[in-house]
C-alpha cells in the first residue's frame, strides 16, 4: 500500500467496502474525513457549475428502465472487451491487460485484441491461454417489481435522467436556449477487472452538467473570463500545446468556444479544489476512442502515482441523445427558436382542389387536403395516409404552387455540451496533490496541504493539559466555533506535539491551544498547519479570526 493510501485508511478517509468479508474490488467506503472532503468538493462544484453557471440541478432515479438505455445506445454499445483465461478462469479488461503486460495501446475491438494475443502469444498471469475475446456490457442489470418484473439497469451516467426529462426542462426554461441542467449522484459500472484501487470503481459519484445550446451557436457569454488562461492541451494527434484558450479556438485546436469555455472553467474548478496546474492537462480523444454518443471530447487528466488519470470528460454530444430519445419515445424533443424578425420565404406547396376532392372523397376530403398541404412537391399521383388508410390521390385533385410565407422561427434539436466530473477521482487526486512530507523541529512530518475551505476538520481545539479547567475552557471555545458553523474537533489525548502532527496529517488548517497564559490574560494561540507558526489572540475574537482565516 502506498504511503498516502496507508494514511487515508489509518486516519479515516477511505476504507475498503465489505472489509470483514474480505472486501470486493471496485467499492469503497467514504470514512468520516473522506466523506466530509468529498461533500465539500461537491459543494464547490455546485458553486461553479450550478450557481455561477445560472443552471439548475435535478435529481432523478439511479435505476432506469430498459427503454432509456436502448435509446441511449448503452444497452448495445457500452461495452469493453474482456479476455478470460481458459485455465484459471480469471477475466481481464483486454486493453488494460495489454497495456500492463506489453506496454502497448490496443484499440478496444475484438479484432485488434485477437491480433495482439496471437502476435505476442499473450498469456494469463497463470500461464494459461486466453479464450476468444468477448464484448462485456458494463451496466448492472436488475429487475423492477415482482414476478417477471421489468428489466432495468443501474444508471452508468447521471446524464440520461436529464435527457429523459428534457421536455419538462425545456418548458421550465420557457424554451429559451441555451440552458444548463446539472445532476450529482451515483453511477454504476460493472468494471471488468478494477485493479487501480480508488481510481476505477463499480459504484462512483458523478457531477454532470448538460448544457443545451443552439447547434449554430456553440458560444458562451462568459468565455472572456477564461479566454486568456494558459492551458496544456494534447490534441488527438498527440501534439502538445501550451496555449491560451482564445488562441486554441482561433487556431482550431479546440473546435468551438463552448468547449473551450468548459475547459477553462473546469481548470479553474480543479485548481480551486487543490489540483496542481503543472500536473493538469486536457487531452482530446482520438477518433477511435470516443464514446458512442460523442463527436468530440477533451478529458481533464491529472498526474497521479497511477500515471495520467482522466478525472473529467468534456464532450460535445451533439443532438445524439435528444434525437435518439425522440426516435424511441416518439415524443418531440425539439425546441422552437423564434427569429428576431419574421422571415419571408418562397416555397412550393401542394394545394388541393377542394371542389373536386369533395364529391369523390366525401368526409375524408378535408383531411386529404391537409395532408397534401404538408408536401412540397408531387408527381402524377401521391399517397397520403388518412385515419390509418393509405389513399392514392391523382394530380387532377391538386396543383403545385409557389407561395410566399412568413416564417417566425424554426424547430431545432438542441446540441449538448457536457462537462462530466468523477468526484471520487477528483477527491483522491486532491488528496494526493495535497499530501506532503517535510521536516519540523528536525522531525519528519506528514502534512495534508488541503485548501483551507475544503478541510473536513477545520479547527482542532487542544487543551495543553488534560486538567479540568483546561478542558472546560477548550470545550467552551470549541462550542462557540461549532455554533458559528465551523467544523471543530476537541482533542485532549496525547502530548501537544503528537496532537499537532495528527491534525497536520488530516489537513486541519488551524489548531487553537488553551495554555497557561489563557488563564492569565484571556488569550489562546492559533497555529497554522502550513507554516507551523502561531499567533496569540483574545479568546473572545476566536470565531471572527478563524472565519476570516478559513475563507482565504
Ligand atoms: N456522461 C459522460 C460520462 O459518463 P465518462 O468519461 O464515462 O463520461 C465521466 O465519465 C467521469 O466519471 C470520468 O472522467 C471519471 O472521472 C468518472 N468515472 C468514469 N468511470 C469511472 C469509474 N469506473 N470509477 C470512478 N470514476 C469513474
Amino acid at each position: 500500500m502506498s504511503q498516502i493510501m496507508e494514511m487515508l485508511v489509518r486516519r479515516g478517509f477511505i476504507w475498503q467496502s465489505f472489509e470483514i468479508y474480505g472486501g470486493m474490488a471496485g467499492f469503497i467506503d467514504y470514512a468520516p474525513l473522506g466523506n466530509g472532503l468529498r461533500r465539500k468538493i461537491e459543494n464547490l462544484w455546485r458553486e461553479f457549475f450550478v450557481v455561477n453557471e445560472r443552471s439548475v440541478e435535478i435529481d432523478t432515479p439511479t435505476v432506469g428502465i430498459e427503454e432509456v438505455f436502448i435509446a441511449s445506445g448503452h444497452a448495445e454499445g457500452f461495452t469493453d472487451v474482456a479476455i478470460e483465461c481458459s485455465e484459471c478462469g480469471r477475466v481481464f479488461r483486454a486493453d488494460h491487460y495489454v497495456k500492463e503486460k506489453l506496454n502497448l495501446e490496443v484499440d478496444p475491438t475484438i479484432e485488434a485484441v485477437k491480433a495482439v494475443i496471437e502476435e505476442f502469444d499473450l498469456r494469463c498471469e497463470c500461464g494459461g491461454k486466453f479464450k476468444e475475446p468477448e464484448h462485456f456490457n458494463l451496466m448492472f442489470e436488475t429487475k423492477i417489481g415482482p414476478g417477471r418484473g421489468k428489466k432495468g439497469y443501474l444508471r452508468p451516467e447521471t446524464a440520461q435522467g436529464i435527457f429523459i426529462a428534457f421536455k419538462r426542462l425545456s418548458d421550465y426554461f420557457r424554451h429559451k436556449l441555451p440552458f444548463g441542467v446539472a445532476q450529482i449522484g451515483r453511477a454504476y459500472r460493472n468494471e471488468i477487472s478494477p485493479r487501480q484501487g480508488v481510481i476505477r470503481l463499480r459504484e462512483f459519484n458523478q457531477a454532470e452538467l448538460e448544457f443545451f445550446c443552439h447547434p449554430g451557436e456553440k458560444k458562451h457569454p462568459d468565455f472572456h473570463k477564461y479566454a486568456d488562461d494558459v492551458v496544456t492541451l494534447v490534441d488527438k494527434f498527440d501534439k502538445e500545446h501550451r496555449i491560451t484558450l482564445r488562441e486554441a479556438v482561433e487556431r482550431g485546436i479546440i473546435a468551438h468556444e463552448l468547449l473551450a469555455y468548459f475547459v477553462g472553467k473546469t481548470r479553474r474548478f480543479l485548481l480551486a479544489a487543490g489540483i496542481k496546474d503543472d500536473k493538469l492537462r486536457f487531452r482530446q480523444h482520438k477518433d477511435d476512442e470516443r464514446a458512442h454518443y460523442a463527436v468530440d471530447c477533451w478529458d481533464a487528466e491529472v498526474l497521479l502515482s497511477y500515471g495520467w488519470i482522466e478525472v473529467v470528460g468534456i464532450a460535445d454530444r451533439s443532438d445524439y441523445d435528444l434525437s435518439r430519445h425522440t426516435k424511441y419515445s416518439k415524443e418531440d424533443l425539439s425546441v422552437f427558436v423564434p427569429y428576431d424578425e419574421p422571415v419571408k420565404v418562397k416555397r412550393k406547396k401542394v394545394v388541393a382542389n377542394i371542389a373536386k376532392l369533395g364529391p369523390v372523397f366525401k368526409e375524408k376530403a378535408k383531411k386529404i387536403a391537409e395532408e397534401l398541404a404538408k408536401l412540397e412537391s408531387a408527381g402524377d399521383e401521391v399517397k397520403v395516409v388518412v385515419d390509418g388508410e393509405e389513399i392514392t390521390v391523382t394530380s387532377e385533385f391538386y396543383e403545385v404552387r409557389e407561395v410566399e410565407e412568413e416564417i417566425h422561427g424554426e424547430k431545432i434539436v438542441p446540441h449538448v455540451i457536457e462537462p462530466s466530473f468523477g468526484l471520487d477521482r477528483i477527491t483522491y487526486a486532491v488528496l494526493e496533490h495535497a499530501f506532503d512530507v517535510d521536516h519540523v523541529d528536525g522531525e519528519e512530518r506528514k502534512v495534508l496541504r488541503l485548501k483551507r475551505y475544503l478541510a473536513p476538520v477545520q479547527v482542532a481545539v487542544l487543551p495543553l493539559l488534560s486538567k479540568d479547567r483546561f478542558v472546560e475552557e477548550a470545550e467552551r471555545i470549541a462550542e462557540s466555533l461549532r455554533e458559528s458553523g465551523v467544523y471543530t474537533e476537541l482533542d485532549t489525548a496525547g502530548s501537544i506535539g503528537r496532537r499537532y502532527r495528527r491534525y497536520d496529517e488530516i489537513g486541519t488548517p488551524f489548531c487553537v491551544t488553551v495554555d497557561h497564559q489563557t488563564f492569565e490574560d484571556g488569550t489562546v494561540t492559533i497555529r497554522d498547519r502550513d507554516t507551523t507558526s502561531q499567533i496569540r489572540i483574545q479568546k473572545d475574537r476566536i470565531v471572527d479570526v478563524i472565519k476570516e482565516l478559513l475563507s482565504s
